[in-house]
């Protein structure tokens, strides 16, 4: 284990059979939908290609990189630093996340794609964190319900480290302070 890992949260195994789940629950839900999955980087990237090879219906992929304006989070203003290359409109598009935390993020993107009129927009999450909910925003599909703790591994990361864990950890708090 990584020795700045205090414990492992959720493990490979855990992820792993999470990850088919939720995979053969969208396949079954969006079957002749050809949906679109729209990964948000950075932290999608590993749950996305995991997802991926479980779903087993036509559908195409794509990503948008978004970060929140520094010290406005209380208008919970976003900034798009990569945007879709392609059309949404009528198109069934399922937003791939790593964590739902405030929510921010989540309820800015998801208003910003309904004006270009998809025919829906859901939400997967890897981990669905409901105790510090600030917008009313919510997961239709989620691997994970997790309690009120900074996590890193499987794609999040604490200062962009961290991303590469393969489980979900929880960080030593020393390490908050030594980056
Ligand atoms: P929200 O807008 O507050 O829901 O924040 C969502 C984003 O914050 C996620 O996509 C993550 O990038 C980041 N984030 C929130 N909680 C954690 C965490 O526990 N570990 C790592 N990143 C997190
Ligand atoms: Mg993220």
């Amino acid at each position: 284990m990584n020795q700045d890992i205090e414990r492992v949260l959720i493990s490979e195994e855990e992820i792993e059979a999470a990850v088919a789940r939720v995979g053969q629950q969208i396949s079954a839900d969006f079957r002749g939908k050809d949906p679109i999955f729209v990964g948000v980087l950075k932290g999608c990237f590993i749950f996305m290609a995991d997802l991926m090879r479980h779903v087993d219906i036509h559908c195409s992929m794509d990503f948008m990189a978004v970060s929140s304006y520094a010290g406005t989070s209380s208008t919970g203003a976003v900034k798009i630093n990569k945007d879709l290359g392609q059309d949404i409109e009528g198109r069934h598009v399922i937003i791939v996340e790593d964590i739902l935390d405030s929510g921010v993020t989540l309820s800015y993107l998801k208003n910003y794609l309904m004006v270009r009129h998809p025919a829906s927009i859901t939400i997967a999450t890897l981990m669905d964190k409901p105790a510090r909910r600030k917008a009313d925003v919510y997961a239709d599909y989620s691997c994970f319900e997790v309690p009120d703790a900074f996590v890193v591994g499987y794609g999040l990361d604490y200062n962009e480290r961290y991303r590469n864990l393969p489980y979900i950890g929880v960080l030593k708090p020393e390490i908050y302070t030594s980056i």
